[in-house]
């Protein structure tokens, strides 16, 4: 059988929805881990169970043995507590970074050539430290942050100037955090500048930027607006969807332009940190990274955001990881 396979790490909300998901799009066969007993067995069963209804023919096998994950072309890891209301994802560091080290351990044994795509939070720390225990190469740990964060922006911008959000492209980079830099100077649709289109709508300017100021407000807390709403966990549809549309860019080798949390060490200044820039995926995990003209605020906002990183990194190692 030449089927791709796909392991999820985590059988929860997130990791429910990437099961289907790749089900129905039959991106390969899947094998859902948890710590949980019997859970995991019991969501795949119930997917599988909708293989007549969908027409797919991948196979589904939920497990509570990392022995399951060999051979696995791609890991999706959602292992980790989910945010409560008035919490924010840096409040998960302790309990999250104790999970990822048990997870990178059991990636590293029983799928050692995997490409890994990270969803648990805090993001950019979850993703440094998977790929320290691992030591796996840098280009193959990857977050999952900068899509949804974008598709949130895309969405906002399309609901505003009510038109279909298919032609938006918005991109968000910096950290998975409140720090978050959505690029309004950049977002168009089809290549029409939003801004232009908010100053026409308004027809003043000032009014255009308080308008896209919202919008921006809106994306970087848009996560714990969600949270707020559900009360008992954080976003599971958006986040699923985001790693699924990474996870076809590397199998199928499209070598799409995404916004994804990878290592930078020269670019953007960087200097060693994992935190999100627009990157080419394809068949070999992170092929390229690409460096974004930043005018003066933009690049203050991206600093700020990096040092947030680097402190959220300081504190996990003061910790002990
Ligand atoms: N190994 C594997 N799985 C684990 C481990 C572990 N050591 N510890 C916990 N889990 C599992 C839980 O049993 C649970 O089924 O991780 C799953 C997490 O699922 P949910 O609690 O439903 O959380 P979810 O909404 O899927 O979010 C997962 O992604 O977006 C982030 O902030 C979010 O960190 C959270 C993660």
């Amino acid at each position: 059988m030449n089927r791709k396979k796909i392991a999820l790490i985590g059988g929860g909300q997130i990791g429910g929805v990437l099961a289907q998901l790749i089900a129905q799009k039959a991106l390969g066969d899947v094998v859902l881990f948890d710590i949980v007993e019997d859970m995991p067995q019991g969501k795949t069963l119930d997917v599988a169970e909708a293989s007549r209804i969908d027409q797919f023919d991948v196979s589904l096998k939920g497990t509570n043995d990392y022995k399951d994950i060999a051979g696995s072309d791609i890991v999706i890891v959602t292992a980790g507590l989910p945010r409560k209301p008035g919490m924010s994802r840096d409040d998960l560091l302790t309990t999250n970074a104790q999970i990822m080290k048990q997870v990178a351990e059991g990636v590293k044994e029983n799928a050692p050539n995997a490409i890994v795509i990270i969803i648990s939070n805090p993001l950019d720390a979850m993703v440094t430290l998977f790929q320290k225990v691992s030591g796996f190469p840098h280009n193959k740990v990857i977050g999952q942050a900068g899509v949804l964060d974008s598709s949130r922006f895309s969405t906002f911008i399309a609901w505003e100037l009510d038109l279909s959000v298919k032609d938006v492209n918005a991109m968000v980079l910096g950290g998975h955090g409140d720090t978050m830099v959505p690029l309004t100077r950049y977002a168009n649709v089809n290549g029409v500048p939003v801004m232009e289109m908010l100053e026409k709508k308004y027809g003043d300017a000032a009014k255009a930027k308080e308008v896209m100021d919202a919008m921006v407000n809106r994306t970087k807390m848009a996560g714990g607006e969600v949270v707020k709403l559900l009360k008992t966990g954080s976003a599971f549809y958006s986040p699923a969807a985001a790693a699924i549309q990474m996870t076809e860019s590397i199998l199928k080798d499209e070598k799409r332009l995404l916004p994804s949390c990878v290592y930078l060490d020269k670019e953007y200044g960087a200097g060693g940190y994992y935190v999100g820039v627009p990157a080419v995926l394809g068949e070999n995990g992170v092929e390229r990274i690409v460096e974004v003209t930043l005018d003066d605020e933009e690049s203050a906002a991206f600093q700020n955001s990096l040092n947030a990183v680097r402190s959220l990194v300081a504190d996990m190692e003061r910790l002990g990881f």
